[in-house]
């Protein structure tokens, strides 16, 4: 038998149609070349985390996916039809939601009306009871732990207004979620109820695209972890691929200070038989 180490790369090709597939995007900032001829796909009931490290281009891509920004090139397709953003209305319309790091959410105001903001006056308009109604009916499709709908969100913690803002996103019904640093500001126990939530999101069938710094938290929920650096694609991972292979991609050397650290870290917890 033998001893050849597992594949951690993903493979490039799958045979599903993706929800959302990228080819070849670049965008300029100007002088700055923020994203150059990337290529992604999202396929349904998926979970892809997008990694790299500050200014390797995942806002900008994110903000690309939900019509924020054009591309100054490539070709964007959502479920097999060759599609525009060119405004973030055009990308909700077209079943992409996202869910900004600074969540966008009013302190003052309760969770029913936070799901609805904005909405009040769209046909997805309902009255007070409905949308009480509707927005239990959202955390509870996610399984969320919110002790009222009625309360202000500035008394909930960080791990329920994550949820408040997934549920928000999910008014629209859409096929395709984005999450900017879901887990960013929470502790231990509410970055797990948020990566459960991402999981029934992902069991609903809709795809994910996650930007996360904390590898732990990618590998627990990602499907394939897509590594940006300096604004282009720098490999495609499953998520038992090691830290050092991640650090590697993320940082563009496999032997600097970053790397030789989490190494001994991962030896140290690695128990010898
Ligand atoms: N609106 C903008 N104008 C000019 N440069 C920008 C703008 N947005 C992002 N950039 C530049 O594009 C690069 C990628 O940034 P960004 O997408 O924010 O990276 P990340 O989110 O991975 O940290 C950086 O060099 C950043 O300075
Ligand atoms: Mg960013």
């Amino acid at each position: 038998m033998t001893n050849q180490p597992k594949p951690t790369t993903a493979p490039a090709q799958s045979k599903r149609e993706p929800v959302l597939s990228l080819r070849g995007v670049s965008k300029r900032f100007g002088a700055v070349a923020a994203l150059t001829d990337i290529d992604l796909d999202v396929h349904a009931g998926e979970v892809v985390a997008l990694v790299g490290d500050n200014g390797a281009g995942k806002s900008t891509l994110v903000k690309i996916l939900s019509g924020v920004h054009q591309p100054t090139s490539g070709t964007m397709s959502f479920c097999g039809q060759e599609v525009v953003l060119d405004d973030p209305g055009a990308s909700l319309e077209l079943g992409i939601a996202t869910v900004f790091q600074d969540l966008a959410l009013c302190e003052n105001l309760d969770v029913v009306a936070n799901i609805f903001l904005g909405r009040e006056m769209s046909p997805l308009a309902l009255n007070e009871v409905d949308m009480e109604v509707k927005s239990w009916q959202l955390l509870n499709e996610l399984s969320a732990r919110i002790p009222s709908v009625r309360i202000p969100v500035a008394s909930l913690s960080g791990g329920q207004r994550q949820t408040v803002a997934i549920a928000r996103s999910l008014l629209s019904a859409p096929k395709l979620i984005l999450l900017d640093e879901p887990t960013a500001a929470l502790g231990v126990a509410q970055t797990a109820e948020v990566l459960d939530l991402i999981e029934r999101v992902r069991a609903k069938g809709l795809g994910v695209v996650m930007i996360s710094h904390n590898m732990e938290d990618v590998r627990a929920v990602a499907d394939r972890i897509v590594v940006l650096r300096l604004g282009k694609n720098n490999g495609v991972f499953l998520p038992d691929a090691s830290n050092q292979e991640l650090v590697s991609a993320i940082t563009g050397a496999s032997d600097n200070s970053v790397s030789r650290r989490s190494n001994r870290r991962q030896t140290a917890s690695t128990p010898t038989a």
